[in-house]
């Protein structure tokens, strides 16, 4: 009798569990204004994960003959809840970037990491570094000579901000729990760049963030000449669950050895436009990633508890079916395990 008794609590514990759950997962909340802004960047559910938010920011500016589209700028937090911002992207994006950490509760940045001083990465960082206190920054080695970075280091020297130059083979940890392994650029890669044999895009700082059995792969800008070189030195050390593609999806870069080394799961593209048709189809075709796009998808996040399995939210609902992927009805996606 005793035992049937504690039988049933503990199956009517299991049915509330997972029936809340359950519920949970179907009721995601959905803004007034239809989107799943106040999802994507709520940060009360983010302790114990690392969770990546793939911050879309749209502000693409005309010039005068010309379009400047919309850079990269992802924010990451370690399951203890610290953050680290990964690029910040043009200096007309500030606002966006401003409100979305705001309403991520982010009030400081332990560090800030630029893979390259192109504009469309660094852009708001005078204006960001002025607002959130930053913890430490690590650079790749290019002194670029444009104002933007010329005033970035200007900013760090003032707020006496520890700033590191880092290479391949060189690692730091995020937290008690994530670490960060550099695979790019090479010492000396400077010099090539100055002697005009390197391409500055192919110099972005190239990285491995991994917590327990999952991992993020981030390598800005690079090109296929780079791409192949990684798969050279690395191989099979690229696999990473999540990647972000490089140089916003162009085909100057998403070699396929490039993506089957990595064989992302997932893979985001920075941009204001699905940049290339090709690119795009190759991770979701042939590399049977699951694609997200800023553009399509606004600002997306994804979250694991460090198994390999990730939960994903975008900021809206996509409207495109076809080969990019189907929609699903509140934005939000699970990855298993394999
Ligand atoms: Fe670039
Ligand atoms: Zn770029």
């Amino acid at each position: 009798m005793k035992y049937k008794k504690l039988f049933a609590a503990v199956l009517l514990a299991l049915i509330m569990v997972f029936g809340i759950t359950n519920l949970f997962a179907g009721t995601i909340p959905v803004d007034p204004d239809g989107t799943y802004t106040s999802a994507v960047l709520d940060t009360s559910q983010d302790s114990g994960k690392l969770t990546a938010r793939y911050l879309n920011t749209t502000g693409s500016r005309k010039t005068t003959d010309d379009v400047t589209y919309a850079g990269d700028c992802t924010v990451f937090t370690s399951p203890e809840g610290l953050i680290m911002v990964v690029d910040c992207s043009n200096s007309w994006n500030f606002e966006e970037i401003d409100v979305q950490l705001q309403r991520m509760g982010v009030d400081a940045i332990d560090i800030f990491v630029m893979s390259h001083p192109h504009i469309d990465h660094i852009g708001s960082f005078v204006e960001l570094a002025s607002k959130y206190p930053i913890g430490r920054v690590y650079k790749n080695p290019h002194e670029y000579t444009s104002g933007t970075y010329q005033n970035s280091m200007e900013k760090i020297k003032a707020l006496n901000i520890p700033c590191e130059t880092l290479y391949a083979d060189d690692s730091f940890m995020f937290g008690d729990q994530v670490s960060v392994k550099v695979f790019g650029p090479e010492k000396g890669a400077e010099e090539n760049l100055q002697a005009g044999y390197m391409d500055a895009n192919d110099l972005s700082l190239a990285m491995r963030i991994s917590f327990k059995d999952s991992s993020f792969w981030t390598s800005g800008d690079i090109y296929i000449t780079k791409e192949i070189d990684l798969v050279e030195k690395y191989g099979s050390e690229l696999d990473s669950d999540v990647m972000k593609m490089n140089h916003h999806g162009y085909d100057t870069s998403n070699r396929n050895e490039f993506i089957a080394a990595v064989s992302p799961k997932v893979a985001v593209q920075f941009h204001s436009l699905i940049t290339n048709k090709i690119v795009a189809m190759k991770y979701s075709l042939k590399h049977k990633a699951l694609t997200f796009y800023t553009s399509q998808d606004g600002s997306i996040s994804i979250a694991t508890i460090g198994d390999g399995t990730y939960e994903i939210q975008t900021q809206y609902i996509r409207q495109i079916t076809n080969m990019y992927g189907k929609p699903s009805a509140n934005g939000h996606y699970s990855i298993g395990k394999d």
